[in-house]
């Protein structure tokens, strides 16, 4: 296990954020980030505010709780028995630092145990970062939907999960949670929650 001092090129640990339901409060800095995140392509603040909205949906968004600015943001749909995840962004200069894999963590613990049993989402073929995300936790793919972003018309690679309440699939996220655990030192206020 690795110190507290030696953690992450980050000035800001685990402990120092929460990560709770979205409010109409967020959707400024939902947007700045927005913005740099999916160009032309990204959703409006009406978008936002019609989502937290939608009975199907359930938004977070992750601060820092010394200021409460916001650091990222994630959402999905549960129809069923799959949860589309909507969207998941990080404030750019905190990347690489695993908080998209914090994020992707709670959704997927707001879905295990109860009737969800596949995750699915829509990614750019050209977006590799997050599809290394995706495919570190199960994810495979499952298709494309050609054109899919009309901005640039780039195709959508469908990814889906196995089952994840599966022994295989649980095997897996565990052991992907034990190594951030240990890489991180822990994980912010409200996961799991
Ligand atoms: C995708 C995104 C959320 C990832 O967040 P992040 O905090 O930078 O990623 P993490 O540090 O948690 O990385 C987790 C894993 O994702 C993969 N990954 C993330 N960014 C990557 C990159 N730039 N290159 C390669 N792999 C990357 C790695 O597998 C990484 O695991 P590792 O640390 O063991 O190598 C972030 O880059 C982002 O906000 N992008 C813009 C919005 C976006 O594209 N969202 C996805 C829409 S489908």
């Amino acid at each position: 296990m690795i110190s507290p001092s030696e953690k992450l090129p980050l000035s800001i640990q685990p402990d120092q954020l929460l990560i709770r339901r979205m409010r109409d409060a967020d959707v400024p800095g939902i947007m700045e980030i927005e913005s740099v995140s999916f160009g032309s392509h990204h959703w409006s603040e009406e978008s936002f505010i019609n989502e937290m909205k939608n009975y199907l949906a359930r938004y977070y968004s992750l601060v820092d709780k010394r200021d409460s600015r916001l650091i990222g943001y994630c959402g999905f749909w549960a129809v069923f028995d799959e949860a589309h995840v909507t969207t998941v962004a990080v404030r750019p200069e905190y990347r690489r630092n695993a908080l998209g894999e914090v994020q992707l963590i709670h959704m997927m613990d707001q879905c295990m145990g109860q009737t969800i049993r596949w995750m699915t989402l829509e990614v750019r073929t050209s977006n590799y970062g997050a599809q290394n995300l995706y495919y570190k936790y199960g994810f495979s793919s499952a298709g494309t939907r050609p054109k899919y972003y009309q901005d640039n018309e780039e195709d959508a690679l469908i990814m889906t999960t196995p089952d994840i309440n599966s022994e295989p699939y649980r095997k897996l996220y565990r052991k992907n949670k034990e190594a951030l655990i240990d890489r991180i030192g822990g994980f912010p206020e409200g996961m799991g929650s």
